[in-house]
């Protein structure tokens, strides 16, 4: 995004938040988590400011996310992601570029983006969320910008709607805000410690998607006719997550956080065309999940947009979501 193509909210916000461009680049280097919607954040009321239709409530994934580090670049901006020179054409490289010249406001200062992520590609999550934060974190530092961590993650919601929750370890809720301008908008950590917590991660297939999330709920605002259904009901899931994970009370929450990904399923299958994130061994996952229920098993399952399943039960329950899901990866954000 070139200045000019910057929209004036955007600008405006910029401006009033960083105040004058920078005149120095430092070295600077940053982390931070990935995050796992626990009630989901699906479809803008604003696609200019990224603004969702419902709040949204994650749990952040401790030392799984991604590093990102900051420096003087010799002639042109240089990206790199895990070591390897991206062409500034692709567009994780554009994407990056894009972002840092928000903040850098068409000043002279080439730059040199290093990003690397510790979530193992086999676990099938994506780094968008951690990406955006880790590089708004090392932006922050890089330009002298001296944003508090709300308004860094007012800000990553521009590059992803869901990295706004991965300025925080553990329950992060992300607040819809009622302005027009954006500006209430952002990241919010709970105090709520739960050390027992845990999330497993099941791959399906860890390839890229083939659609990307803002595509996908974009074509679902659009076209579903069941999306009318859905702010109401995810605000009122996310209110009812929150107070669950305040008191702890893992009855309410695990039941409610997968009939919340399954509703938000629920509307792309509507979309039309229809719109499949989840693949025939997703159910599958799903399907023997359910089983192991019937049987006691207090585990349940939330999925994002890709066929991975992540799996939400406490620590009493690990044994047996291991031996029932071996190709797992088991995740304690609280230890
Ligand atoms: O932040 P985005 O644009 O990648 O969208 C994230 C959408 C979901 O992961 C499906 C839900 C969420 O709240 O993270």
């Amino acid at each position: 995004m070139a200045e000019a193509q910057v929209p004036i909210e955007i600008l405006k916000l910029v401006e009033t938040l960083c105040g004058p461009a920078p005149e120095q680049l430092q070295e600077a280097q940053a982390f931070a988590p990935s995050n796992i919607a626990l009630a989901k954040y699906w479809g803008k009321r604003d696609e200019v400011l990224n603004l969702p239709h419902n709040s949204s409530v994650s749990v952040s994934l401790g030392s799984l996310g991604s590093y990102t580090k900051i420096s003087a670049a010799e002639g042109a901006d240089e990206v790199y992601l895990a070591g390897k020179a991206l062409d500034r054409s692709e567009p994780f490289a554009a994407k990056v570029l894009q972002f840092v010249e928000l903040f850098r406001r068409g000043q002279s200062l080439p730059i040199r983006v290093d990003t690397s992520n510790s979530i193992p590609t086999a676990a099938g999550l994506a780094s968008s969320a951690s990406g955006f934060a880790a590089l708004m974190k090392a932006l922050n530092e890089a330009f002298g910008l001296a944003l508090s961590l709300p308004q860094q993650s007012l800000f990553a919601r521009f590059g992803s709607g869901s990295a706004t929750r991965s300025f925080w370890d553990g329950f992060v809720t992300w607040e819809r805000g009622v302005r027009s301008d954006g500006s209430d908008s952002y990241g919010v950590p709970l105090e709520t410690e739960w050390p027992e917590f845990r999330i497993a991660l099941v791959p399906v297939n860890t390839a890229p998607k083939s659609h990307s999330s803002r595509d996908g709920m974009n074509h679902t605002t659009a076209t579903s006719p069941l999306y009318a259904s859905w702010p109401k009901q995810a605000e009122e899931d996310f209110c009812t997550a929150v107070a669950a994970i305040k008191d702890r009370d893992f009855p309410t929450l695990g039941p409610l956080c997968e009939a919340n990904a399954l509703a938000m399923h629920a509307t792309m299958s509507a979309a039309r065309p229809a719109l499949h994130y989840l693949s025939a061994q997703s159910w599958e996952i799903l399907e023997k999940l359910s089983q192991a229920r019937g049987d006691g098993l207090a585990a349940f399952a939330t999925m994002d947009a890709g066929p991975n399943i992540k799996l939400l039960y406490l620590d009493a329950a690990r044994d047996d979501v291991m031996s029932l899901f071996p190709t797992a990866t088991e995740i304690s954000p609280f230890n």
